[in-house]
């Protein structure tokens, strides 16, 4: 009996864990960070699945090293956008996330996914928002002459990149640096403060009010 009400809790400690699903189009090493802390034992959620929207994705490999389920909605598959959407909104409902992470996904999400997530999908950026959304963030942050850039993660809504900011992590811009320097240079930062954002995440610690958001202790 003590060894039945063990495996019952054990099985509701682990239906408790908070599902999170990540969203990516390339490389995935954001999504191998936050996979290599919850295998570590330092995140404690479900890594569901990984879905991409090209079958090329390396993303895919690194989810099949960690065993991580990925599923490919291949944007090339549909007719039109629209029908790309329907189809990526249907794959996230049938995954029934807690928690969408999009870490490198190079699409805008639909207005669909973001009214039925919302507040529940999060995004790293490369730059420190609202400083060089979209896209060659690196490049931009460069070419504008700023001395500092980053990261950010953030909530997302309806625009593109605007969402309320979880946490930001600040890097120098050194004379002469180049796009690839200063991209590897914020990936390292990125690395570390998407695990943290998904922590807080899942430990109910942000508070969200308007677009500030409260971390609580
Ligand atoms: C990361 O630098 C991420 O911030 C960026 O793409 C890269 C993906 O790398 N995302 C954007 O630019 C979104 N606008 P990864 O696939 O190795 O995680």
């Amino acid at each position: 009996m003590v060894g039945k009400e063990k495996s019952l809790a054990s099985l509701f400690a682990k239906k408790s864990k908070k599902r999170v699903i990540f969203l990516a189009s390339g490389r995935g090493s954001n999504f191998e960070a936050v996979a290599k802390n919850i295998r570590k034992g330092k995140l404690a959620c479900d890594p569901v699945g990984l879905i991409v929207d090209k079958p090329e994705a390396k993303a895919i490999l690194v989810a099949k090293s960690w065993k991580i389920p990925s599923f490919v909605v291949d944007f090339k598959n549909f007719a039109s956008k629209e029908d790309f959407h329907k189809a990526l909104l249907e794959k996230i409902r049938s995954l029934n996330p807690d928690l969408i992470v999009t870490a490198g996904f190079m699409r805008i999400l639909s207005k669909d996914v973001v009214r039925e997530f919302r507040m529940k999908i999060i995004n790293i950026h490369p730059s420190l928002l609202p400083a060089f959304p979209g896209i060659h963030s690196q490049k931009q942050a460069i070419e504008y002459g700023a001395k500092v850039s980053g990261c950010t993660v953030h909530f997302i809504d309806e625009g593109v990149d605007t969402g309320p900011i979880l946490l930001q992590s600040v890097v120098k811009i050194e004379e002469g640096m180049t796009e690839e320097e200063l991209s590897r240079k914020i990936l390292k930062e990125e690395h570390k403060i998407l695990p943290e954002a998904i922590q807080l995440f899942i430990q109910n610690k942000l508070q969200i009010t308007g677009r500030k958001v409260r971390i609580i202790s």
